[in-house]
């Protein structure tokens, strides 16, 4: 199989990685040679760490690297079955590739674009045969991360959408299926996990390494929030909020935070720029979180709730299943647990009980329950029934 990539930079080389591992013949174009260059000096060093590590045979590395053709001319990607646009999110550029794409393609050929920010149906109108258009957003680093959300757009026909899904799944992903609204399900689910943390900290209610201490230590994610928009970079983070509470028309559950932008503004954009909300040039110490265990506890109540309200409220809006929302936070932003499971786990009730406690103490529709929750508790229903229960949504 043929694929063709457009953009050589973070994502596009991964996704090529991804194509070249799965057997597929790439063509990965960019329009600066020093992005192809540095790209496949990139690849050789990963192939060669993984084969130092025994993880991948001499052989299979020099295959994945001859799979790839490095080029710096569009009609070489002619004949492509496949090609995935991941070049910069500007809507205006990415048009004007697709336009001077379609007629190197034969009629059945998927096109399909990387972007987290812009709505499918917007790129796929540009089009002669705007059915052929899907989204396949990869996550970063692409080689790495097992999630894929495939995003049909209203043009796209249904054998496209099928054909694009069983593709990446074969190369090894975990599919979702996401509605083409902001943020599909990642990066809309997600948006508590930062804002609520920045809330909490705005508010004086706890400072930011008990903020990450709690989360990690009790809530069990990974990382904390403000260690991990320091690993994304303030700058990137603060934009995709930005974006998606634009596109939600200023829901003000999506409000991004003053202190945020400050940072990105102050130029304190976390790890690439060794100072963010901590300091990473060399020597310096972090400060010690307030490691308070019913502090901890209320500050993890409160952002997962948060989240689970805005994951039943994807559901609530058909933005996917319940299954692909669940997976999608786990193998997309690794949380220890799926949303909806965890609400389950929590019990709905409980779930609405404190969403309403948070609502009538600020009286802000930031706080407001989703109607999905609060009809679920109503009805004494889980998400993931248990066997002698039914599901009715
Ligand atoms: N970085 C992430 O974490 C991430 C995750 C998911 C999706 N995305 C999306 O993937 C896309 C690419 O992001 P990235 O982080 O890899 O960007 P990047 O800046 O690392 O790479 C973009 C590449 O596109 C090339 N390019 C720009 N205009 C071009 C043109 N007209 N023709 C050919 N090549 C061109 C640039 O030379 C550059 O090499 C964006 O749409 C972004 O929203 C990014």
């Amino acid at each position: 199989m043929k694929v063709g990539v457009i953009g050589a930079g973070t994502m596009g080389s991964g996704i090529a990685q991804v194509a070249s591992t799965a057997n597929c013949q790439v063509y990965l174009y960019d329009s600066q040679v020093a992005a192809l260059d540095k790209s496949q000096q990139k690849l050789a060093q990963i192939m060669e760490r993984l084969v130092m590590k025994g993880r991948l045979t001499e052989e299979k590395a020099q295959q994945i690297q001859q799979n790839i053709y490095y080029v710096q001319d569009l009609n070489e990607l002619a004949s492509s079955d496949l090609v995935i646009e991941a070049i910069i999110e500007n809507p205006e550029i990415k048009k004007q590739v697709f336009s001077q794409l379609e007629p190197l393609l034969s009629a059945e050929a998927i096109i399909a674009s990387n972007t987290s920010s812009l709505s499918i149906a917007s790129l796929a109108a540009v089009c002669q045969r705007p059915e052929r258009f899907v989204g396949i957003h990869f996550f970063n680093p692409a080689p790495l991360m097992k999630l894929v959300e495939i995003i049909p757009a209203v043009q796209t026909s249904t054998i496209v959408l099928g054909r694009a899904n069983d593709i990446i799944a074969s190369w090894g992903k975990h599919t979702v299926i996401a509605k083409d609204t902001p943020g599909f399900i990642v990066n809309r689910v997600a948006r508590p996990f930062y804002g609520e943390a920045l809330r909490i900290y705005d508010e004086g209610i706890a400072d930011i390494p008990t903020i990450d201490w709690a989360m990690k230590q009790i809530g069990q994610f990974r990382m904390g929030p403000f260690e991990l928009m320091d690993f994304i970079g303030n700058d990137v983070n603060y934009t995709v909020t930005e974006t998606v509470f634009k596109a939600f028309y200023f829901d003000p559950r999506y409000r991004p935070s003053f202190t945020q932008k400050r940072m990105s503004e102050a130029g304190y954009l976390g790890r690439k720029s060794g100072r963010g909300y901590y300091d990473y040039k060399a020597g310096a110490s972090h400060p010690a979180p307030k490691a308070d265990n019913k502090l901890g506890q209320a500050i993890v109540d409160r952002i997962v709730v948060m989240l689970i309200n805005e994951a039943a409220d994807a559901l609530h809006f058909k933005v996917a299943s319940r299954e692909d929302i669940d997976a999608a936070m786990t193998k997309g932003v690794n949380y220890p647990k799926g949303l909806l499971s965890w609400a389950d786990e929590i019990g709905i009730e409980n779930c609405v009980e404190r969403l309403d406690q948070l609502f009538d103490y600020y009286r802000e529709s930031r706080y407001r329950c989703s109607p999905l929750l609060r009809k679920m508790a109503e009805a004494g229903s889980r998400f993931f029934p248990t066997e002698k229960a039914t599901p009715h949504f």
